[in-house]
């Protein structure tokens, strides 16, 4: 297009009306309150899928059939076990870093370890997302069983990517229900169109940079409270909130204030965010199967004060409302919920990266200058 024929350009404030890249990967109607992963509902996925085909679904916009599952899951099993050296980075870091510190900080490290790191072609960056994507629960396990002053704990390739996380990060193999709530909740967080961190992924890659480079932008991204860090600051809040009598007041006095209540609202989602859905009634069963329905009733509080207040503005749970209360009943504390977070998320970060590499044009969009013109150079003497 040449420039006498560009459209003028116009100012999109946070890019909330602009279409920046196609996918094939998952579509979401945020009116209807619809997710699809490959146009399957993300509900049929919670319930019937695994990780691990989900990923497959992804990266080759189709189910894999029991033999591809197979082979796919064999090839990740391979690639759980970190390369020599990234234990010693391990044990390099300040106990008391925060884990998206950390966890930024390893898998761009990785890009180290791996020669093929620069390699550019879909087969390469297709290995490089595997072991990405299979190592870094160990990356996260790691850096906490390093911060606890507890011996590192080897990969088990016999476990589901959730279950050696968990086995890893315990040094105790879970139970199948609590493998399984944190599979669900990979599966739940493993996609969602163009947000903040994969837009940012997708930035990077369209420079042909490397795909580390790429994911370590997007786990940068991710990290903030508006975007991958909600969970957290909804376990914040209800640790706060501490007890169910204590909810309405203290939800009252931060909308009086104009605050942000965590866990709620979405760019795109005006209507019931669907992985909340879901992982609304998952929570209710965990917290029961672990001891904390306290925490799951406040929660429950929390949503129907902000239904009777603020719904009509269009804001509902998202994912992060109730993700909190399910990491938090299978255990994990609450300062590793955005590496869950990132552990999925890893699949459509890299699965987007390849998307942009296929008719990839630079991302650089336009900025309005809004400053002043023909200011003269003054000397410092003068100033
Ligand atoms: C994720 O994009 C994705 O897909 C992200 C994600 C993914 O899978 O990658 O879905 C994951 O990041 C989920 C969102 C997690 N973030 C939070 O829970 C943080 C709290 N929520 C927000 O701050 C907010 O809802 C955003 C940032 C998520 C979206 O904000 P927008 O689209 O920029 O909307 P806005 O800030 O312009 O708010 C519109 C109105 C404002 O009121 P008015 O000034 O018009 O009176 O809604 C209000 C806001 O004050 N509002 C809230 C609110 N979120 C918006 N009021 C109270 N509590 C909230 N949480």
């Amino acid at each position: 297009m040449s420039l006498a024929t560009a459209p003028a350009p116009s100012f999109d404030k946070g890019l909330a009306n602009t279409v920046a890249a196609e996918t094939q990967m998952s579509f979401i109607d945020g009116g209807k309150g619809v997710l699809e992963y490959v146009g399957i509902d993300i509900d049929a996925l919670a319930r019937n899928s695994t990780f691990e085909e989900t990923v497959f679904l992804l990266w080759n916009r189709r189910l894999p059939t029991a033999q591809e599952l197979k082979s796919f899951t064999e090839g990740l099993r391979a690639e759980y076990d970190l390369p020599a050296g990234m234990l010693e980075l391990i044990r390099t870091m300040p106990r008391d870093a925060t884990p998206m510190h950390a966890l930024r900080t390893l898998v761009s490290a990785l890009a180290l370890h791996d020669s093929e790191a620069d390699a550019e072609g879909e087969d390469a960056n297709a290995r490089k997302a595997i072991r990405m994507l299979a190592r870094t629960p160990a990356l996260i396990a790691g850096f906490d069983r390093h911060r606890k002053g507890k011996p590192f704990v080897a990969p088990d390739r016999t476990l589901s990517m959730a279950a050696n996380f968990l086995w890893m990060l315990n040094g105790a193999k879970p139970t199948d229900a609590v493998a399984r709530a944190l599979d669900v909740c990979l599966i739940l967080h493993a996609d969602h169109g163009l947000n903040a961190s994969t837009f940012a992924g997708r930035v990077t890659i369209s420079t042909l940079s490397d795909l580390y480079s790429a994911i370590t932008t997007a786990i940068g991204t991710l990290k903030g409270p508006l975007h991958g860090g909600a969970n957290e600051e909804v376990m914040i809040m209800l640790r706060e909130i501490g007890s169910l009598d204590r909810v309405e007041p203290y939800i009252m006095e931060r909308l009086a204030r104009k605050d942000r209540i965590m866990g709620f609202g979405h760019r795109v989602y005006k209507a019931y965010d669907p992985r909340a859905t879901y992982l609304k009634t998952f929570a209710r069963q965990v917290a029961a199967d672990t001891g904390n329905l306290a925490l799951y009733e406040m929660s429950r509080r929390i949503e129907e004060i902000m239904a009777r207040e603020v719904a009509a503005k269009g804001i509902y749970p998202n994912v992060d409302f109730y993700s909190a209360t399910t990491y938090h009943s299978i255990g994990i504390d609450l300062d590793l919920f955005t590496c869950m977070f990132a552990m999925s998320r890893i699949a459509g970060w890299a699965g987007h990266c390849i998307e942009q590499l296929d008719g990839n044009r630079l991302i650089r969009p336009a900025a309005a200058y809004v400053g002043p013109h023909g200011q003269p150079w003054v000397p410092v003497s003068d100033r």
